[in-house]
C-alpha cells in the first residue's frame, strides 16, 4: 500500500496557513485523515474520531522512556536547564510514574480548593471591569487589561507566587513554549533554556521560603508532602510542576479570551444575544474553546509496535494530534465553520482526553465563566480598527493584543 501523505496540501510555515489554518485542516480531513508529514517526521492525523480514539489508546504516549537513546538524538547538553523542567512534568511523563505525581498532585490541589477560588476570581474580574469603565476614553487592550491579568493573578495566588515575583511569568511561559513548535529556530531555543533557568531558580527559592513560613498554597502542600514522604514527590518533581502549573495555568486561559472574545465580537448578533441572556455563557465558554482552539495539536509516540487504521507504526513513531482539526470536523459537529454561542451538545477536544486531560479544566471553566460573564457589562463592546493578527506558531493559537471600544 502506498503510504499517505499530507504531499502538498500541508505548508505549515506558510503565512496564510498560520493566519487561518481551518481550510487546511478540512482538506487534510476529506482526502489525507492521516498523512506522513517528512518534514516533521510525524503523521498528522486531523479527524475526531481518530484524535479522540488515540488520545484514549494506552499504547500511545507523551514520551518513549528518555534512557531508550534509539528513539531520539542524545540530548543537547546546552539544552539541560530545559530538559531538567520537563524530567518530571506531568505532561512529559507516563505511567507508572505520572499517576504517583497526580495522586500527589491531587491531594493538594482539590476540587474544594478550585471551588474555593470563585469568589476570588469574580472578585479579580470585577476589578478589572470597574477600572475600564472609569476610563474616560473608553479603548482598551482585551489581552493587556483583562485576559492576562486574570488567569496570571489566580495561578500565582494558588501556587504562592508572591506580587512582586509576578511580572516575570509571562515572559518566561511565552519563550519556553516556544521549544514546543516544531518550526522553533535557535533563538527561540536560547531563550526557552534561559527561560527555564531563571524559572527553576525562582521556584525553588519559593520551596524554601515555604520551609521556612508555610502557607496555604500549593508549592507549600508539595514541599510538605515532600518533605513527610521524599518517595512521594522529589524536589525536582516539584520544581517542574510548579512551573508547568504556573505556564499551563494561564498560557491557555488568556488566549481564549483573546480567540473567543474577537470570534464573538465578529458575531454581533450572537454578542447582543448573551448580553440579553447571560445564562448562556457556559455554552459560549465552550464554543470560545473549540472554535478557535488554543492548543491547536499534541504530539504523542508510540510505545510498542502497533498497528491503526491499516497502518503499521512502530515503536517511536511520532503522531501530531490536531485538536483544532477535530473540533471541526463535520462528522461530530453540525456546520462546524459556524461560531455558534448556543451549541450543544459540544464535544470539543481542547483540554485533550485520556491520561494526560487537563488537570485545570475547572479552574479554566470557572475563569472562563467569570470573565465572558463580567465583558457583558459592556453592552458596547466592538472591535476597534484594524483586524489583529495571530502569532505566527503552530502549535500556540494567541493573539498578542486585542484592541476594543466599549
Ligand atoms: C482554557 C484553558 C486550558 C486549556 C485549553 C488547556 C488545555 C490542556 C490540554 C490540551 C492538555 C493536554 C495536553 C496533551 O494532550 O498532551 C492540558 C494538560 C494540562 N493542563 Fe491544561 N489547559 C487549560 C488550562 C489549564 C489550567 C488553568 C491549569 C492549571 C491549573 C492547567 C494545567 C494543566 C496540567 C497540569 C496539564 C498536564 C496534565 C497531565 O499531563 O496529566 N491547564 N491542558
Amino acid at each position: 500500500m502506498r503510504e499517505p501523505t499530507t504531499g502538498a496540501l500541508f505548508q505549515p510555515t506558510d503565512p496564510a496557513f498560520l493566519a487561518d489554518p481551518y481550510p487546511t485542516y478540512a482538506r487534510l480531513r476529506d482526502e489525507a485523515p492521516i498523512a506522513w508529514f517528512e518534514g516533521w517526521s510525524a503523521w498528522i492525523v486531523t479527524r475526531h474520531r481518530d484524535v479522540d480514539a488515540l488520545l484514549r489508546d494506552r499504547r500511545l504516549g507523551r514520551v518513549i522512556d528518555p534512557a531508550d537513546a534509539s528513539h531520539a538524538p542524545p540530548p543537547d547538553p546546552a539544552h539541560a536547564p530545559f530538559a531538567a523542567i520537563q524530567a518530571g512534568s506531568l505532561l512529559e511523563i507516563e505511567p507508572p510514574d505520572h499517576t504517583r505525581i497526580k495522586q500527589a498532585v491531587h491531594d493538594v490541589f482539590t476540587p474544594r480548593h478550585v471551588r474555593a477560588l470563585r469568589e476570588r476570581i469574580d472578585a479579580i474580574v470585577r476589578e478589572r471591569i470597574d477600572a475600564l469603565e472609569a476610563r474616560t476614553e473608553r479603548r482598551a487592550d482585551l489581552i493587556r487589561d483583562v485576559a492576562e491579568p486574570l488567569p496570571v493573578t489566580v495561578i500565582a495566588d494558588l501556587l504562592g507566587v508572591p506580587v512582586e515575583g509576578r511580572a516575570e511569568l509571562v515572559p518566561w511561559s511565552k519563550a519556553i513554549i516556544g521549544m514546543f513548535e516544531p518550526e522553533r529556530t535557535p533563538a527561540m531555543e536560547a531563550a526557552a533554556v534561559r527561560a527555564a533557568a531563571e524559572f527553576a531558580a525562582a521556584v525553588r527559592a519559593l520551596i524554601e521560603r515555604s520551609r521556612a513560613a508555610p502557607g496555604d498554597d500549593l508549592i507549600s502542600r508539595m514541599t510538605a508532602l515532600h518533605d513527610a514522604d521524599p518517595a512521594r514527590l522529589s524536589e525536582g518533581e516539584i520544581v517542574a510542576n510548579a512551573i508547568l502549573f504556573l505556564n499551563a495555568g494561564h498560557e491557555a486561559v488568556v488566549n481564549v479570551i483573546g480567540n473567543g472574545m474577537l470570534a464573538l465580537l465578529r458575531h454581533p448578533e450572537q454578542h447582543a444575544a448573551l448580553v440579553a441572556d447571560p445564562d448562556g455563557v457556559p455554552r459560549a465558554v465552550e464554543e470560545m474553546l473549540r472554535f478557535d482552539t488554543p492548543l491547536q495539536f499534541f504530539e504523542r509516540r508510540v510505545l510498542e509496535d502497533m498497528t491503526y487504521g491499516g497502518l503499521v507504526w512502530p515503536r517511536g513513531t511520532k503522531l501530531c494530534l490536531y485538536y483544532a482539526s477535530a473540533n471541526r470536523d463535520p462528522e461530530v459537529f453540525d456546520h462546524p465553520e459556524r461560531f455558534d454561542v448556543a451549541r450543544y451538545p459540544n464535544p470539543h477536544v481542547s483540554f485533550g482526553l485520556g491520561v494526560h486531560y487537563c488537570i485545570g479544566a475547572p479552574l479554566a471553566r470557572l475563569e472562563l465563566q467569570s470573565a465572558l460573564s463580567a465583558l457583558l457589562r459592556l453592552p458596547n463592546l466592538r472591535l476597534d480598527g484594524a483586524q489583529p493578527g495571530y502569532q505566527p506558531r503552530n502549535v500556540f493559537r494567541y493573539l498578542t493584543s486585542l484592541p476594543v471600544t466599549y
